[in-house]
This record gives structure tokens, C-alpha cells and sequence, in this order.
């Protein structure tokens, strides 16, 4: 295949991939970005398959079908409720692989480099090997706290800013080592020791940083595999892998704003870590809760009349949706509303669920029509003039502890106010707490009713009464 051919292939799957992006963008044109995202990396494999690779066919035919194997039985398997984890274990595979390409464009002696180009070169690979190291231990980590193998609170050593400053140092002077060494033939033992120090970085930056946080965490996880393959891209001069890295890198750096903004968080803060783990302070609140008065329970035939006697309803879905797998119920109950004449609109909060849009996915799979769906933002002024607010299966974005408890750990983060409406009924099967492990006030609040039992089960009893 010529070489401008290739290019121009190249260049189309490269504008693929921004359509991807942008049509992943909204919820109306996701499916359309998904598919453009599929002909770009098909169009990008074909290419690379018949015009850039030259050799070593029958391995790299063992790597796509083992690789598409275990991808395609991955994607069969997983329910959506793992798709956090499963986002961060590929995560780390990108870093896993540019680690690798980086030692191997280092051990290849096909790369005839000298002087300045030799140092660009060495450059690449360790600044490649670094990003892929961090980015494989950090989202081992991730996926062991998302998938609850460990413990979500964050991990605070002693003197851990001084830890990580002793990181960064030795990963200057290694790097410093490598160079000089390299250049003169050598070169492994500093890069050896510097993925010892990338990998400890990746362990303890994601360790430090607590299950509220865990959100940003995904999506810079996201940016660093994105900036990882772009490395990898260098180390290969393949034009195509540094777009599309630079493309992913840079989105995931966008997403993990939008998300540090929708949370109040300062990005810097996140990273630096200790937040989200619950605190003493926390448990006395809960006892303050306790004090405040008891939570009250109702049966779904009161839900159904109290829904029937409303001109506004609110439903506010959280992770608990999702477990339950009621969307379908809710959108069945949103249905038989409009039907009576009730106003019916959905809230989202940013970081609902587990994962970016996770709320919004489900609802577009149940078929709940967009325009009734509101982001957080457009919605939260109107709660005074709701009659009814249904929070189904969520519990830290609708904490008023986030707003008026600067001890808690949540303490600023935006979260929608049902309360401020004239009634919300809550469904979930417990008092338990929610991801970040705070007691919520506002099961205990007056106009507060508890709905117990998992959220399709009780969605479908109050559809059952609605006469
Ligand atoms: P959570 O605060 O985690 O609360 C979910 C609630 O759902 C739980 O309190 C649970 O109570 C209830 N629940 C679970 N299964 C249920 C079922 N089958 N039926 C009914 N209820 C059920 O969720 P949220 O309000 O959506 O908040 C999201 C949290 O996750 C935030 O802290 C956020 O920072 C964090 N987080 C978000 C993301 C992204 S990107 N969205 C990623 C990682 C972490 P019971 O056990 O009593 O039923």
C-alpha cells in the first residue's frame, strides 16, 4: 500500500474519530458517534494490517483473535453495573502495552538513532514507559476499589505529599541516568528502576483518593491512557496512534474538569487525595439524623395516590436504577403519569450512577424521551413547585449534608434539593449509605416518605396501584 494512501486512511479515520467524539456528545446522536467510532478503528486496523506491517503476520493474527476474543466475551458478560471497572482494567491495558512497545523500541536495534535524534528518541520511550506504568498500576487499583476487591477509603500515609515530591525527583534523576547512559549503549538498569517508581506513583496516587473522588479518578485514568498511547504513537512514529491518543488524553483532561466542577472540587485537591472517606464527624451526624426525628415509611398504594393527586412530579434516578434494572418500570410509571395528565421530568445529576451519563444511558434504553430529561443544573430552581419528587435508588446526590455541613465529606458538592418541593418519597431496600459513605438527613426530613424494597419491585407496585 503507498504511503499516501495510507495517510489518507489515516486521515479518515482520524476524522471518524472526532465525529465519534462528538457525536458521543448528546444522547440523540450517541449511537451515531458509537458507530462512527467503530468504522475509524476498523478502517485504522485494515490499514495498519495490509500497509504498515510487514512481518511477524502469524503473530499478530494470535494477538487479534485472542485479544478480539476476550473483548468480545468481556462485552457479552458484563452487566452495565461493571462498566466502571471494566473501563479501568482496559485502562490499564493501554498503559500495560505502552510500557511494553516502550521496552521493545528500546531493546530494538533496528532504531539506528544518533545524537539529537537518539536523545529525542530515548525521550520518547521513557516518557512513554513512565505514562504507561502509572497508567497500568494506578487502574489496577481503580478497578480493585471500584469493584469493591478493596477498600474505597482513601489511603493516607503520613508525610504522603513528601512521598510523591521523592517520586517525581527520582523519576527526573533516573531519566537523567537513562539518557547519559543510553547514549552510550546502555541504559536498562535506570529505566527498570523507573517503572518501579511509576508503578509505586500509580499505586499510591489511586490509593489516596477516596470513593467520592472516584469519578475524576476514571476519567483522568481515561486522559493518561489516551496520553500513554500517544507515547506509544512517538515510539512507533505511527501518526494515526499520536492523534488518537492526543484525542482520548485530551477529552479525558475535559471530562475530568466538567466532573471536578459538577463535584466542587479542584482538580489539583482530587489528585492530592484524602477526600470522600466518611469521618467521625460523619457518624455523630448520623446520630444528629436520628435525633432530627425518625424516617418515615409508606406502602406504594399512598405513592400511587399521592402521585394521582399531582400536577408535578420529579423522578431523580441513582445508582440503585440501575442495580434494580428498573428503568424500563420507571419509564412504564412515567407513561402511565403523562396518560393522567401528571407533568413528568427527569433531574440528573452529573456524577449519578457509576459512571459519566450512566443515568442518561439507561433512560435512552428505556425509550424516555430526551426533552423531559434536565440536567441538574436546569431543573434545581423549580423543586418549590414540585408536588412530588421519586428518588429512585440514589442517595449521595441528593445529600443536604453537601450543602449545609461543612464537616461532611461531601461537603460542596452541588447535589439536587427535592426537598425544597412539597413531598419525596424515596425508594430504596435500606437506611444504608451510599458510595461515599455518609448518612443522608433527608430520609429523616418531615415531608420525606420512605418507599423500601428494591426500586424495580417497588416502581412496579406503584404502577400496579395507579388506577
Ligand atoms: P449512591 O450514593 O451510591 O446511592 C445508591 C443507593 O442506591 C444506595 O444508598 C442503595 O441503598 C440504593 N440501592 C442499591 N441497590 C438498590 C436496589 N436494587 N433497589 C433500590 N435501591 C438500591 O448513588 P448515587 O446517589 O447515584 O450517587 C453516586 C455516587 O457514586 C456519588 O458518590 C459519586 O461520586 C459516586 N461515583 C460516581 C461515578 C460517576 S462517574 N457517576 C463513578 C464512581 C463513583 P440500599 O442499599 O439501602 O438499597
Amino acid at each position: 500500500m503507498s504511503a499516501s494512501l495510507i495517510n489518507m486512511a489515516y486521515i479518515g479515520a482520524t476524522v471518524l474519530f472526532v465525529l465519534a467524539l462528538s457525536g458521543l456528545s448528546n444522547e440523540e446522536s450517541a449511537r451515531r458517534g458509537n458507530l462512527y467510532g467503530m468504522l475509524g478503528m476498523g478502517l485504522a486496523l485494515l490499514v495498519t494490517i495490509f500497509g504498515v506491517v510487514e512481518d511477524n503476520f502469524n503473530m499478530m493474527l494470535i494477538g487479534l483473535v485472542v485479544g478480539g476474543g476476550i473483548g468480545w466475551i468481556l462485552a457479552k458478560r458484563i452487566a452495565m453495573t461493571q462498566m466502571p471497572e471494566l473501563v479501568a482494567i482496559l485502562h490499564s491495558l493501554v498503559g500495560l502495552a505502552a510500557v511494553l512497545v516502550g521496552y521493545a523500541t528500546f531493546a530494538d536495534h533496528d532504531f539506528v538513532f544518533s545524537g539529537v535524534e537518539k536523545t529525542i528518541h530515548d525521550v520518547e520511550v521513557y516518557i512513554g514507559i513512565l505514562i504507561g506504568a502509572l497508567t497500568f498500576s494506578g487502574s489496577v487499583i481503580a478497578f480493585l476499589k471500584l469493584s469493591a476487591k478493596i477498600s474505597g477509603k482513601p489511603l493516607m500515609l503520613p508525610a504522603r505529599h513528601w512521598l510523591n515530591l521523592g517520586l517525581l525527583v527520582l523519576a527526573i534523576v533516573f531519566g537523567k541516568l537513562f539518557i547519559e547512559q543510553s547514549a552510550a549503549g546502555g541504559g536498562l538498569e535506570p529505566l527498570i528502576w523507573m517503572t518501579v517508581v511509576a508503578l509505586i506513583f500509580g499505586v499510591h496516587m489511586v490509593m489516596a483518593i477516596g470513593g467520592a473522588d472516584m469519578p475524576v479518578v476514571i476519567s483522568m485514568l481515561n486522559s493518561y491512557s489516551g496520553w500513554a498511547a500517544a507515547a506509544t504513537g512517538f515510539m512507533l512514529s505511527n501518526d494515526l496512534l499520536i492523534v488518537v491518543g492526543a484525542l482520548v488524553g485530551s477529552s479525558g483532561a475535559i471530562l475530568s474538569y466538567i466532573m471536578c466542577r459538577a463535584m466542587n472540587r479542584k482538580f489539583l485537591a482530587v489528585i492530592a487525595g484524602g477526600f470522600g472517606g466518611g469521618s467521625t464527624k460523619s457518624s455523630e451526624n448520623a446520630v444528629d439524623a436520628g435525633e432530627q426525628g425518625e424516617a418515615v415509611s409508606v406502602e406504594a398504594e399512598e405513592v400511587a395516590q399521592m402521585l394521582i393527586d399531582s400536577k408535578e412530579v420529579m423522578i431523580l434516578p441513582g445508582y440503585g436504577m440501575a442495580v434494580a434494572q428498573a428503568q424500563h418500570s420507571v419509564y412504564e410509571l412515567t407513561k402511565r403519569l403523562k396518560d393522567k395528565g401528571v407533568c413528568v421530568r427527569f433531574g440528573i445529576h452529573p456524577v449519578a450512577g457509576r459512571m459519566p451519563g450512566h443515568m442518561n444511558v439507561l433512560l435512552a434504553e428505556a425509550k424516555v424521551p430526551y426533552d423531559i430529561v434536565y440536567e441538574m443544573d436546569e431543573i434545581n430552581e423549580d423543586f418549590p413547585d414540585v408536588d412530588v419528587s421519586i428518588v429512585i435508588g440514589a442517595n449521595d446526590i441528593v445529600n443536604p449534608s453537601a450543602l449545609d455541613d461543612p464537616d461532611s465529606p461531601i461537603a460542596g458538592m452541588p447535589v439536587l434539593e427535592p426537598w425544597k418541593g412539597t413531598t419525596t418519597i424515596v425508594l430504596k431496600r435500606s437506611m444504608a449509605v451510599g458510595y461515599a459513605g455518609v448518612d443522608n438527613p433527608l430520609f429523616y426530613k418531615e415531608n420525606t416518605r420512605m418507599l423500601f424494597g428494591d426500586a424495580k419491585a417497588t416502581v412496579d407496585a406503584v404502577v400496579a396501584a395507579l388506577t
